[in-house]
């Protein structure tokens, strides 16, 4: 494991790139847990969107306190700043368990999470954040804890060394991760249930802002919300970081109203445009349109062109511009698809984008 345990258990991997500190970033900045916490909705009711996901943990959670037994061990699988953090703290409160909350990179030595699991209260639930990031020998413990509610703990050293087993409370493991594909198999084996959290439609979105705009206050529109919707990339934590910084700018410069108006113009402050990109996006999209005329270009040529580093167009810039059907990884390098030329208001020259032609990346 060579992430840092410096990040604590909000941080994802990512965290501390360039450009990542940006208004549309899915990573939660440092200052931003306290209003976060604020806005996480209570239960299931008040969480907004993931249909599928809501209606599977609802019949898990129900099922479970039927039984009178904590349910099987919840893996939340998907990208930040979409919920699942949020649906670990609901998974307790709807439980009406209480929760303990760590994270991989904090469980660097088996002993911790010992003694971390041996405390658990009956039904308590044992959040792990970044779980992908859990030090090996913690994971190996943590297979026979999750399925016989048991942990050998070690004393001593050598061959005087000796296994004492000790028996755990019945106990619900939720884990996060950003990083599914990350996790090993013997891991993934052990969660009853995982939840793919999916991107949120604009519909949704301006859901959770409303539901946001009267919890801190704010004179949301529904032509406002809307508009912060659309530029939020599908991502709840961004469409709540829009609306604090269109609301800082309606309270400064206009009368605290948040309509498609000032929406609009506070955004293009923080160089926010129509469909959510940021400065580096459009630099990305705009060198790789306009200099290497749609491509195929190699990543460290585009990088050098926008002067960033290899690292930041790829893990920053370039999921979002993918996502959003602007540009194609290819074999050959990358490569603008049809979209980005409309995008940039630009005519496309025939032949452009190499061999994507008319049909647009086939990756989708
Ligand atoms: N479905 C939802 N309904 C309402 N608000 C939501 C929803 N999902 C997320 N949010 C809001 O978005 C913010 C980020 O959510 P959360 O911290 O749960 O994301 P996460 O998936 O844990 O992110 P990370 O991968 O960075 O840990 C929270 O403040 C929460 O209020
Ligand atoms: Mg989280």
């Amino acid at each position: 494991m060579s992430g840092s345990a410096q990040d604590g258990p909000g941080g994802s991997d990512g965290a501390g790139l360039a450009g990542t500190d940006g208004a549309v970033s899915p990573i939660e900045g440092i200052d931003e847990r306290a209003v976060e916490a604020s806005l996480r909705p209570a239960d299931l009711s008040e969480f907004v969107g993931q249909p599928k996901v809501r209606e599977q943990l609802q019949l898990v959670l129900e099922s479970a306190m039927q039984r009178g037994r904590p349910p099987d061990h919840i893996l939340l699988s998907g990208p930040p700043g979409l919920g699942k953090t949020s649906l670990a703290m609901i998974t307790a409160a709807e439980l009406g368990a209480p929760i303990r909350i760590t994270s991989g990179p904090a469980l660097e030595r088996a002993g911790d999470l010992a003694a971390l699991l041996t405390s658990l209260a009956p039904g308590e639930i044992l959040f792990i954040d970044e779980i992908h990031r859990i030090a090996r020998p913690a994971e190996e413990l943590l297979y026979m804890a999750m399925e016989d509610f048991r942990v050998d703990v070690v004393i001593g050293k050598g061959p005087g060394a000796t296994a004492i087993p000790l028996s755990l409370e019945p106990f619900t493991l939720v884990g996060a991760t950003t990083r599914a594909g990350l996790l090993t198999g013997p891991l993934r084996d052990r969660f009853g249930f995982t939840a793919h959290m999916e991107f949120y439609e604009p519909e949704e979105l301006d859901l959770v802002l409303r539901r946001s705009a009267s919890l801190l206050g704010i004179d949301l529109r529904p032509d406002g919300s809307m508009e912060i919707a659309g530029r939020s990339r599908g991502t709840p934590r961004i469409a709540n970081r829009l609306l604090r910084r269109v609301r800082d700018y309606a309270q400064v410069r206009g009368a605290g109203v948040v309509d498609a108006a000032t929406a609009r113009t506070a955004l293009a402050i923080y160089d926010v445009d129509e469909i959510g990109l940021d400065r580096l996006d459009r630099a990305v999209l705009d060198a790789l349109v306009r200099r290497f005329h749609g491509g195929p270009v190699g990543v460290a040529t585009l990088a050098v062109a926008v002067g960033e580093e290899i690292e930041t167009v790829e893990s920053v810039a370039e999921p979002f511009l993918v996502r959003a059907g602007l540009l194609a990884r290819t074999p050959r390098g990358r490569v603008a698809t049809p979209a980005a030329w409309t995008h940039l208001g630009l005519p496309r020259p025939p032949g452009a984008g190499g061999q994507l032609g008319a049909a647009g990346p086939a990756l989708f």
